[in-house]
């Protein structure tokens, strides 16, 4: 059923923009839908003792269950599939492939059987895998071990061994490869704030250990370094006999100046950008090393790249993974010539949602930092494209809506998600007029197929085009309407 008049719409001009083989569909993770946390020989991962730690996660829940994809993946691709996706992009649990995650410890079969199976059943559906190694769980024995990433000299070396492994058993048949997903929010989050696993934090009213002003600079170091090791890795030994490629996914919002014509502000946005996303992307994309701003707040703490390491890691990536969602406006938080508190991990920066001259940001989701704001994200691409000139892939961008948290049957309106829509069709519509200025952009994936455990905001952010029912036995799906209009739009955009 046809719903959407794309061609007496303003998006009529936009036909055919996309490229015929542009990748579509939807992303995941495997903390945030697979449950089975437990079973058939799965190791516990940081997320896994998060969850299970009172008073860390909102709603007090736990992902035991969530969405129960590893026993529904075969209900879950004819319904992706219903919503019209040429792709898939979800993660692989280190802990479910190597329960203990280390170089020397044993595989679990009936880990690898569920990925393959998976993989397989995409395949004859006619979606492409987009395979992320890492997004956030790293398994528990390594934490417990060395502190995983604070110890690069024993992590690296267990990282690459999973990488390998996957490689070899899933690459015959994977071709689009990620790392890892958003390492500046792994790092940010895990060890400056502290909220997400393994919750290191310099605040010691609500953690027990960590060092804010140092840990997330060597844990984002640590990321790079085993990163550009894998790209090399799957270069040498894999890609000449199975052709794929391969990257790493970056976080990343527009920053705009909160007052457009303070030359101090527009700094400041410059400088938001550049902690936010060329701490990883110089090093990957650009230059090779951190950019200047960050060296000159953090000096020494930052750590230094040797030459061979520069070498390594500078251009270790396929393409540009972008996951964004937002935009802020930005200024100065610490006047200039004050100094800036060593637990400051974003650049000296005060955030708000409407600039000097009373214009918002955009509409409110159910997420407090989460507008619909797709002037950023046009902004954002071409601030990527120009500095970096490589393929971009949008690989997460999606939103919450207000009013979703009701009992199933999910009656009224809930379906009818016209705020989800209405985000949707104003990003996707600008990737399609990047496109037609000449950006290089190669898929899209909306966050996300399912509702789904939000991290430490549990059950109470549901970003799905999917409404889950978490109350139910089975989890029941629900589409909402967002599905049905995402599959029009791309029908209309993509070239045939
Ligand atoms: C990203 C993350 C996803 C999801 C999303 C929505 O940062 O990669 O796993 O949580 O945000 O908040």
């Amino acid at each position: 059923m046809v719903e959407f008049d794309f061609d007496n719409a303003p998006e009529a001009g936009l036909k055919g923009s996309l490229r015929k083989d542009f990748f579509w569909g939807y992303a995941t993770a495997a903390p945030q839908i697979e449950g089975a946390w437990n079973v058939d020989g799965k190791g516990p991962s940081t997320w896994d003792v998060l969850a299970h730690t009172p008073g860390r996660v909102i709603d007090a829940s736990t992902a035991d269950d969530a969405c129960r994809s590893y026993d529904f993946f075969r209900e879950d691709v004819p319904l992706m599939k219903s919503y019209g996706v040429n792709a898939y992009r979800f993660s692989l649990s280190w802990s479910r492939i190597i329960p203990l995650g280390g170089k020397e410890d044993p595989v679990n079969e009936a880990g690898i059987k569920f990925y393959s199976d998976l993989i397989d059943e995409l395949l004859e559906a006619n979606i492409t895998p987009f395979v992320t190694l890492f997004h956030w769980d790293v398994p528990q024995a390594l934490e417990e071990r060395y502190k995983s990433m604070l110890d690069p000299e024993q992590y690296v070396p267990d990282f690459v061994r999973y990488a390998r492994m996957c490689f070899g058993r899933f690459g015959d048949r994977v071709k689009h490869w990620i790392t890892y997903n958003e390492p500046g929010v792994y790092a940010l989050a895990g060890y400056a704030g502290g909220a997400h696993a393994p919750n290191r934090s310099s605040d010691r009213e609500k953690y027990e250990e960590g060092d804010t002003s140092t840990e997330p600079w060597i844990v984002g170091h640590t990321q790079l370094l085993s990163h550009a090791q894998v790209y090399h890795l799957y270069k040498a030994d894999f890609a000449p006999t199975q052709h794929g490629t391969i990257g790493i996914t970056l976080s990343g919002n527009w920053s705009e100046p909160y007052d457009a014509s303070s030359p101090a502000d527009q700094r400041a946005a410059t400088r938001a950008l550049e902690f936010e996303i060329a701490w990883f992307a110089d090093p990957v994309h650009g230059t090779g090393d951190y950019p200047d701003a960050m060296r000159a707040q953090l000096g020494t703490r930052l750590p230094a790249f040797t030459a061979a390491e520069k070498k390594l890691v500078r251009g270790s990536s396929d393409f540009y993974g972008m996951n964004t969602y937002t935009a802020f406006f930005v200024r100065d938080k610490v006047p200039p010539g004050q100094p800036v508190p060593p637990e400051d991990h974003k650049g000296n920066l005060a955030w708000f949602d409407v600039n000097s001259v009373g214009v918002s940001r955009g509409a409110e989701s159910d997420t407090e930092w989460l507008r619909t704001s797709p002037w950023g994200f046009a902004k954002l691409l071409r601030w990527v494209w120009d500095r970096y000139r490589v393929p971009i892939y949008v690989t997460e961008n999606g939103t919450t809506a207000r009013g979703e948290h009701v009992s199933a049957p999910p009656g009224g309106d809930v379906l009818n998600d016209v705020h989800r829509i209405e985000f949707f069709r104003a990003y996707v519509g600008e990737v399609a007029k990047a496109v037609q200025q000449g950006i290089d952009i190669r898929s899209y994936f909306g966050w996300t197929f399912l509702d789904n455990w939000e991290w430490a905001k549990g059950y109470t952010d549901r970003f799905g085009v999917t409404w889950v029912d978490f109350e139910s036995e089975d989890k029941t799906r629900y589409p909402k309407r967002s599905a049905a209009f995402n599959r029009e739009f791309f029908e209309h955009l993509i070239a045939h």
